[in-house]
């Protein structure tokens, strides 16, 4: 046999290999979901809530309180403090019962502890936030705050961030009360009031006080996060429910050339200007690489892979040979480009005095997002060596490193019951991990457990994701409902020693 005869049948053999382990990972590649019996209208433990319904009236009213935080302690303490004082008349059986103790913190946050039987089973944590983004009313179909129904949807600043966390969890917590059942393990509810402007007086506050008090170690925490998803992970035709394991990191950096001033009919060679310009050019020309296969988001498209279309599912199944090509693909689209990789927003640019004289000095600024398997400082090396230009001085003048990855193995308490009350109450719903690419209060509470998921229990369609901060922000009656009976669920769930087995909704 002739060497480029024996060249071409070992090639043609290992191409044969890998189509065959590209082929058996595609169609064996599965995931453990529990098969779960969903809820229905006629079990015991379904909370109905229908259009006119005391409910629905309840969370109106909660989201007609102008709650808005504009920037770090600059948040509406009267309309605060109005919400606050609401939610304690609103349910006054909750606030009477023996089983719940509350105390508002920081004037308008609120704190509930609710102690278990067992002393033995570690407590988790509930949060949510009061407070919300401005709305423009002249961009609306409705009245931001005014929380009118319209065609099945509540309209209104806070639907889904995030007071349908609050009051779906005090609307749970209420049902779970007057049964008069202490549970066996503990559990806490927390409110901030500031989330959306960093949490300095409300969360910061709140796990100072449970730090005081003693509390080192909670089982897990849910915070608002990832969503239901329909039509929007490429290659799913189904609903897909994804927890947030992680959140991305941030670091602001400036970057500053330095210069003489001087008369512009004498220019140096290269301005300031222009050395900063071709150090951002750099910059934006380089992105940091794709992460794909790093981070949670690794586990979003394996774990879903076995439920999409074809062409997605082999692909999918086999990253492991796939991954350059896909993480080019994903790299055209920003919204997914965010999840794979870490990202560099030049958001600022700042230089020159007058038209006639050298600029003495040119400033950028660079907001990265950083991605869970990253770190600040080899993100600052990095524009470091992209920049490569001693002329540039970079300094960084804030950061958060990404947060730890919560466990979500099939063994994973709190993974697995976030999961299985989610397959409940949306029937067998397919849920994967993912990543969080925007930043809430959990960063308060991290000191307690790294074992954070974060999810809001919204239902999302293509057009639904732009609502978020924007505009016509809306929540339907049937998903304020799912809402709700998704909270009392992950109560029940929770107040068990192991996951198996799962409340069958036979009883309260
Ligand atoms: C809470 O109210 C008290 C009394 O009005 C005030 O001194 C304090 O600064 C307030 N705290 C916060 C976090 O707003
Ligand atoms: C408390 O929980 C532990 C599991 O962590 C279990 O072994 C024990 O039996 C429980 N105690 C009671 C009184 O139920
Ligand atoms: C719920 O999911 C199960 C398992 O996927 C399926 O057999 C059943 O028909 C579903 N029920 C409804 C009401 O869709």
């Amino acid at each position: 046999m002739s060497i480029v005869k024996r060249i071409i049948s070992i090639a043609t053999l290992i191409i044969a290999a890998i189509f065959a382990v590209v082929v058996i990972r595609t169609f064996t590649l599965q995931t453990r979901q529990l098969d779960i019996k969903e809820c229905k209208k006629s079990d015991l433990d379904f909370i109905e809530i229908s259009h006119d319904s005391k409910p629905i009236e309840r969370f109106q009213k909660a989201l007609r309180f102008q709650t808005i935080s504009r920037q770090a302690f600059d948040y509406n303490r009267d309309e605060l403090k109005s919400l606050v004082d609401y939610i304690l008349s609103a349910f006054p059986d909750l606030h009477k019962s023996n089983l719940v103790q509350h105390e508002v913190v920081a004037n308008y946050s609120l704190l509930y502890t609710i102690k278990g039987s067992n002393s033995s089973l570690t407590p988790y944590l509930l949060m949510a936030h009061l407070d919300v983004v401005p709305a423009d009313p002249s961009k609306w179909e409705a009245d931001p705050f005014g929380a009118e129904i319209i065609n099945n949807f509540i309209y209104a600043r806070g639907t889904i961030d995030f007071k349908h966390g609050v009051m779906g969890i005090l609307e749970a917590l209420n049902f779970y009360a007057a049964q008069g059942r202490q549970p066996e393990r503990g559990f806490y509810v927390a409110f901030g009031h500031d989330e959306e402007v960093g949490g300095q007086d409300g969360a910061k506050s709140i796990s100072d006080l449970l730090w005081e008090r003693g509390v080192r170690k909670l089982e897990f925490i849910v915070d608002e996060g990832l969503t239901l998803l329909n039509g929007i992970i490429p290659g799913m035709k189904d609903q897909v429910g994804l927890i947030g394991t992680s959140e991305k990191g941030q670091a602001y950096v400036e970057l500053k050339v330095e210069g003489t001033p001087g008369h512009s009919s004498m220019p140096p060679p290269e301005s300031t200007i222009g050395i900063l310009a071709a150090a951002v050019h750099r910059l934006e020309r380089n992105p940091p690489p794709s992460m794909l296969g790093y981070g949670p988001e690794t586990q979003t498209f394996e774990q879903l892979a076995p439920y999409m279309s074809l062409p997605f599912r082999m692909v999918m199944s086999n990253l492991w040979l796939f991954k350059p090509v896909v993480s080019w693909v994903m790299s055209q689209k920003p919204s997914i480009n965010a999840v794979i990789r870490t990202v560099s927003a030049v958001t600022m640019f700042n230089a020159g005095i007058k038209i006639n004289v050298n600029a003495p000095e040119a400033i950028a600024y660079v907001n990265h997002r950083i991605h869970p398997a990253q770190t600040v400082q080899e993100i600052i090396d990095y524009d470091r060596s992209i920049i490569n230009d001693d002329r540039v001085k970079i300094r960084v003048i804030g950061s958060m490193e990404p947060h730890p990855i919560a466990a979500s193995g099939d063994t994973d308490f709190g993974y697995q019951t976030v999961k299985n009350s989610i397959r409940q109450v949306w029937n067998n719903t397919y849920v994967a991990p993912g990543t969080m690419i925007g930043n809430t209060d959990t960063k308060h509470y991290l000191r307690m457990s790294h074992n954070v998921y974060r999810f809001s229990p919204t239902v999302m369609f293509p057009d639904d994701p732009q609502r978020f901060h924007g505009d016509n922000e809306r929540i339907s009656v049937k998903n304020y409902e799912q809402a709700v009976n998704f909270y009392y669920h992950l109560m029940v769930n929770s107040n068990k020693a192991s996951i198996e087995p799962i409340h069958n909704h036979g009883e309260l």
